[in-house]
């Protein structure tokens, strides 16, 4: 299957095996004119919702609950769901870029696609089934911005996915502090890939970044609502940013960055 014809399969899906359909084969002789999809169909009652602060993930002490660790993971996956959708986004909007990127950004959504079934198999042994919560755009929202290859691994690898270099751990040891060792597993097999994903971005970012230093190319590559900010979580991982290639000097820009007030708002 071609990796075009992939990614329509993927966006148009209104079945969640096609949203997670892995084909045996992926060719890219055909990468076609650049598509810049809109919003990817869901399956019923999957749609996006909009996000209310009624619905704040639970907080890091009701994670006793399993309920609660549950829904956590509900949304995890709908950030993986998201993740696979951004991938195939960009499989379609890029197909000038050369096909050692298309190559990693196929692999990567393969990934995702597995990421979204740990959770969904973790959270179901919890009594828990994907869609049985709101699902929400997030990310989706920031899609317009990715109108080149740059701009989308400055969002998608060097901003979420580095994000998750922090949330993953920090969930994880949680979750295993209140006895749950399976959702802390799930959580280090996550964090393990997506310090390759990080990865991924930061060697596409220096060959693409021009005269640029790569954090300079990174800030100037995010959409207009987004800060550097958006790119860690409430506990700063240096060890695994250290572990995806990220030079010193960006780790310590990483971590102690505030924007100037009235620059930008922050995500
Ligand atoms: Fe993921
Ligand atoms: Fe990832």
């Amino acid at each position: 299957m071609e990796l075009r014809e992939w990614a329509i399969h993927i966006l148009s899906a209104d079945r969640m095996e096609d949203k997670l359909f892995e084909p045996k084969e992926l060719t890219d002789q055909e990468p076609g004119g650049a598509l810049f999809w809109k919003m990817p169909t869901r399956p019923p009652g999957m749609e996006f919702k909009r996000h209310t602060s009624r619905e704040k993930l639970p907080s890091f002490q009701e994670h006793n609950d399993s309920d609660k660790r549950a829904v956590c993971l509900h949304r995890f996956a709908g950030h993986e769901l998201l993740a696979v959708e951004i991938m195939a986004y960009a499989l379609l909007a890029f197909p000038e870029a050369p096909k050692h990127f298309r190559k990693g950004v196929a692999n990567t959504l393969k990934e995702e696609q597995g990421h979204v079934r740990l959770y969904v198999a973790r959270m179901e042994e919890m009594g828990l089934k994907f869609g049985d919560l709101p699902l929400y755009r997030h990310f989706w929202a920031h899609i317009p911005y990715l109108t080149d290859p740059l701009r989308y691994i400055s969002v998608m690898s060097l901003t979420f996915e580095m994000a998750n270099l922090d949330f993953a751990p920090h969930y994880g040891k949680s979750f295993a502090s209140h006895g749950d060792e399976k959702s802390a597993k799930l959580m280090q097999i996550i964090l393990q890939d997506e310090i390759q994903h990080v990865s991924f971005g930061y060697n596409w970012l220096k060959k693409m970044k021009g005269n640029l230093t790569d954090w300079e190319a990174w800030e100037q590559s995010l959409p207009p609502l987004m800060t550097p900010k958006r790119a860690r979580g409430f506990i700063f991982n240096a060890a695994d940013r250290i572990a995806a290639g990220l030079p010193q000097h960006w780790i310590d820009n990483a971590r102690t960055y505030n924007p100037v007030p009235g620059m930008k708002s922050p995500d």
